[in-house]
């Protein structure tokens, strides 16, 4: 009997620090929100605006029209996968206009951060993964 409570203990210890680390993980693996801003800024703003929104005459003037990141009811049916994949590869890489331009050099914590930010941008917010 004390052997079997033992036991059981040691499963649950287990199951428990498992849980924890796994949490911690996720967190560390997640996008910087702020590091993802100013990526965001430099790379994105330019066709996207400042905002997300694709407002600005620039953005206006291109065609097709940069995608407003703000409009959740396009955004949030994007996978984050699609995401990263047309950020990184581009628009031609998704079967998209080439005016996306692809971003090869942004290694896998700013992809995620820019991704992070991307995300916080959707009315009505993301709910996802
Ligand atoms: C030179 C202009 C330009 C820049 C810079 C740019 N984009 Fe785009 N982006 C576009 C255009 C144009 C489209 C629309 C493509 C289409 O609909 O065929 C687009 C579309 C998108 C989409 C929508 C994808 C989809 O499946 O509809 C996402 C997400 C996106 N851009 C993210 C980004 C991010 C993040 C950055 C910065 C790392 C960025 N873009 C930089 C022009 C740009």
């Amino acid at each position: 009997m004390t052997h079997q409570l033992w036991h059981y203990g040691a499963v649950v210890l287990c199951t428990v620090s498992l849980t924890i680390l796994s949490g911690r993980l996720n967190v560390h693996a997640a996008g910087n929100l702020e590091a993802g801003k100013k990526l965001y800024e430099t790379r994105c703003a330019v066709c996207h605006g400042p905002d997300g929104k694709a407002a600005t005459p620039a953005a206006q003037a291109l065609n097709p029209k940069p995608r407003d990141h703000t409009d959740g009811a396009y955004m949030n049916a994007l996978s984050n996968e699609h995401l990263a994949k047309i950020i990184k590869e581009g628009g031609v890489a998704v079967g998209k206009s080439p005016l996306m331009p692809p971003q090869a050099d942004l290694n896998a914590q700013q992809l995620e951060d820019v991704i992070a930010f991307v995300r916080s941008l959707a009315v009505p917010p993301y709910s996802g993964k």
